[in-house]
């Protein structure tokens, strides 16, 4: 039997101080915002799943397809004892790494969906019983605490998660994850890339409505969590291209004037016909941007590797 430990650092009432606040905040200003974490409770993350999927969703299949390329680089450019991986999921497109780092003794997955951590972790035992898995039930914007695993150490960022923050919280995030890192230690980020607008509006808007379901279940997250009466049939889903800030976002509009009762918060929120909540962001990027944001952050940008079709890139960045 392999090592396992299961950290949460965020207590149970945490989530839902912060989930509290975060509806306050966010439904009682305009324009309506959610932040994005509220999506992943397991249904959630079941539905990220069924998109990565997606014949529309090609992020996920451009990902894989860098990391397999670029695994033994990867390797003998980091020579990682330990691999923490900020937002984890499933773990999935992470084996190739996992399998192609011959020093590895360490993987510290981090996630807010505990669900998607633990299914993760006991796959992973299963297959690698010499493994130690330090799965961290973690905010990564909220300042993290590493467990003292051997280096050099190596943090992964994929997805294109980075893309889900606003400009000034990836400056803020980036110089938290310099501080995990000693100099020489390195981050993997994956970032999607600026491209046409239909393609990229497809993968956020499919036609089986998988990604319509995973938006409108924020809405079923805060009736269950906050006692709420969200019809998520009222609301439709939007994914638009914002041209001058380079991302997509997404939103929820309301398809009637209607109020929304939130007991636990003790407020009724009001909806004109057709406004809209914004839930998430996710940015699109250029290399250049891609430089100068880790160089900001103390991190020097060695590699940029992108996937045969140019959708995709992955950069290697090492602590200075
Ligand atoms: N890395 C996986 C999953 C990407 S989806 C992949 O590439 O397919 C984004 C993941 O980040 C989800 O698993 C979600 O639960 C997690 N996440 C989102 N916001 C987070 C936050 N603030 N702190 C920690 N995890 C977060
Ligand atoms: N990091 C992913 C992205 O921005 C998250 C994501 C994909 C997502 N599809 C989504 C989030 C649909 C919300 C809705 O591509």
């Amino acid at each position: 039997m392999s090592p396992f430990l299961l950290t949460r650092t965020l207590p149970e009432d945490a989530t839902d101080a912060d989930l509290r606040a975060d509806v306050l905040h966010g439904l009682t200003r305009t324009p309506k915002v959610l932040p994005p974490k509220w999506f992943y409770d397991a249904r959630g993350s079941e539905l990220f799943e069924e998109i990565t999927r997606l014949p529309e969703y090609y992020p996920t299949r451009a990902e894989r397809e860098i990391l397999i390329a670029r695994a033994p680089e990867i390797a003998a450019a980091t020579r990682a004892r330990t691999l923490v991986e900020l937002g984890s999921g499933s773990s999935e497109k992470t084996r190739h790494l996992l399998d192609a780092l011959p020093a590895l003794e360490s993987y510290v997955p981090v996630d807010v969906s505990e669900s998607a951590l633990t299914a993760a972790a006991a796959s992973l035992l299963d297959e690698r019983p010499a493994l130690s898995v330090h799965a961290l039930i973690a905010d990564f914007t909220r300042g993290l605490a590493l467990p003292g695993t051997p280096g050099p150490r190596l943090v992964a960022f994929l997805g294109g998660t980075i893309g889900n923050l606003l400009p000034d919280e990836r400056a803020v995030f980036l110089k938290s994850v310099r501080s995990l890192l000693a100099p020489g230690d390195a981050l993997l980020m994956g970032t999607d890339l600026v491209k046409d607008e239909a393609t990229l509006v497809a993968a956020y808007d499919d036609a089986r409505g998988v990604t319509a379901a995973f938006n409108k279940n924020v809405l079923s997250v805060i009736d269950r969590e906050l006692g709420a009466d969200f019809d998520p049939d009222d609301f439709e889903h939007v994914a638009v291209w914002d041209r001058q800030h380079e991302w997509i976002e997404m939103r929820l509009r309301a398809r009637t004037a209607l109020t929304v009762k939130i007991p636990e918060l003790d407020i009724a929120v009001s909806f004109e016909s057709g406004e809209e909540i914004r839930t998430e962001v996710s940015a699109k990027f250029r290399q250049d941007g891609v430089r100068r944001e880790l160089g900001g952050a103390g991190l020097d940008l060695r590699e940029w590797w992108t996937d045969g079709a140019g959708r995709f890139a992955l950069s290697l960045a090492v602590a200075v």
